[in-house]
């Protein structure tokens, strides 16, 4: 596996969070270069380099760009996603602790592409701390001209604002999470029948993740070809995949898409602790359907593999359970979360998730009937496709995924032999 750093290549410098070293390094240096090119020019370089979004759903970056009008008569905005409440995921925070400038730097040249002039950047509730370290990156960015009136001397003027979230997971969906900045409750909107641009107080919004808006300025600096020289056709670059659960080192690494799993288990994760042997991943946070040990030793790490494997790559955060893992227990944590975190503005997920957690609750407890796991399978394919927003269908893959794949653990617990 070849090195591949893009968005990390500055994590180990030591301060890199400060402009003065960040400029040392290259931050900021060829922003007046970017300025001189139109809007079309770098919106072509997105679409060319292939990006997909890091938030979870891995659409074309350049397709989402492209819905934005460029010269509307109402103002655009950019939205930078850092709610990152999906378990297992905590890639956007080492991005914002440990080069705020690299984002501020791809929000300048996402927000010149798009003609957008005010950028916010929704941060989820409990990154208190680390927003200090990203407020003060950008009260720096200010004082040295490259935000405000006249970004770097242009005539191009920004502005960027943080909106601390209030610990919802479902905030993090991008049409809540405009609607929680808006003032409103959390509640996803029902989907446009066509593809549009999203929608701030009715004005034109561009929702990009924090990974997506970091990558920018390689591409933009470096060049397309420079970043699909990484990855594979369909899906060029690289990700900040993270690692957790039973492994010699968890923590975020950088790799390009398309490399296998197992290797990426191994060399960056260090293998599974104390040398016993993989039972399951998880592949891409909480809400993608879980590998069992086989699969995962036949997967790479690419949007297009991890479907065809009825999962997902999702944000690229892998949960690995080691042999010891009760998976009964497993599935019952994540429906604990699934059930506090539905918005219940849709029946199948409000009372799909409580009714799962209680069935799994009672399978655990022994008080489940022999007709419960069926019940639950069934419970699952009523939250499949039936909802405002694809929570439950999410739901409803990795509860289908537990069941199907370790149903023997679930069964010896109804004849209590576990
Ligand atoms: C329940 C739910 C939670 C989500 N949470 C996040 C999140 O924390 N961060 C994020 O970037 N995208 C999240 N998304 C995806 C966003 O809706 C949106 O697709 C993304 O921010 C777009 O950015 P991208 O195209 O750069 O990936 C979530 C989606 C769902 C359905
Ligand atoms: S699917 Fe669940 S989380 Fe999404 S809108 Fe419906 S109730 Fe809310």
């Amino acid at each position: 596996m070849r090195d591949a750093r893009i968005v990390s290549r500055r994590f180990d410098i030591p301060q890199i969070h400060t402009i003065e070293v960040a400029r040392n390094h290259g931050a900021y240096e060829k922003l007046h270069w970017a300025f001189a090119l139109s809007s079309d020019e770098i919106i072509t370089m997105i679409h060319e380099s292939g990006l997909r979004g890091k938030g979870g759903g891995g659409a074309p970056a350049g397709d989402k760009w492209s819905l934005m009008p460029l010269n509307d008569s109402r103002p655009s905005y950019l939205v930078v996603n850092c709610d990152e409440s999906e378990p297992g995921t905590f890639k956007d925070r080492q991005i914002i602790v440990k080069d705020p400038h690299l984002l501020i730097e791809g929000i300048i040249l996402t927000c010149y592409a798009i003609n957008a002039h005010h950028a916010y950047i929704y941060i989820r509730g409990e990154y208190a701390p680390f927003q200090q370290i990203l407020q003060t990156a950008i009260d720096e960015a200010y004082r040295a001209g490259y935000l405000g009136a006249s970004a770097d001397g242009s005539d191009f003027a920004l502005d960027i604002t943080i909106h601390r979230g209030a610990g919802a997971y479902i905030c993090g969906e991008k049409s809540a999470l405009l609607e929680s900045m808006e003032g409103k409750r959390g509640h996803p909107r029902l989907k446009p029948k066509q593809k549009e641009c999203e929608w701030y107080f009715g004005n034109p919004t561009l929702v990009n993740n924090v990974e997506t808006i970091a990558s920018v300025p390689f591409i933009v600096y470096d060049g397309p070809m420079a970043y699909r020289a990484f990855g594979t056709a369909k899906s060029p670059g690289t990700l900040l995949f993270a690692i957790s659960g039973h492994v010699e080192r968890p923590g975020v690494y950088e790799a390009e898409f398309g490399v296998s799993m197992m290797e990426y288990i191994n060399r960056f994760g260090g293998g599974i602790k104390g040398g016993k042997k993989l039972k399951a991943v998880i592949p891409g946070g909480a809400s993608t359907a879980v590998l069992t040990a086989e699969e995962a030793a036949g997967a790479t790490l690419d949007y297009e593999t991890l479907q065809s494997m009825r999962s997902a790559l999702g944000t690229g955060g892998m949960i690995v359970m080691d042999e010891d893992t009760d998976m009964v227990e497993a599935l019952k944590n994540l429906l604990e979360f699934y059930r506090h975190e539905s918005c219940g503005q849709c029946t199948p997920c409000r009372e799909g998730t409580g009714w799962s957690d209680i069935i799994v609750h009672n399978i655990l407890e022994g008080t489940a009937s022999s007709t419960d796991i069926d019940r639950l399978l069934q419970l699952s394919r009523t939250m499949n496709g039936q909802t405002i927003c694809v929570f439950a269908p999410a739901v409803s893959m990795v509860i289908d995924s537990f069941i199907s794949k370790f149903r023997d653990e679930f069964e010896a617990k109804l004849r209590k032999d576990l």
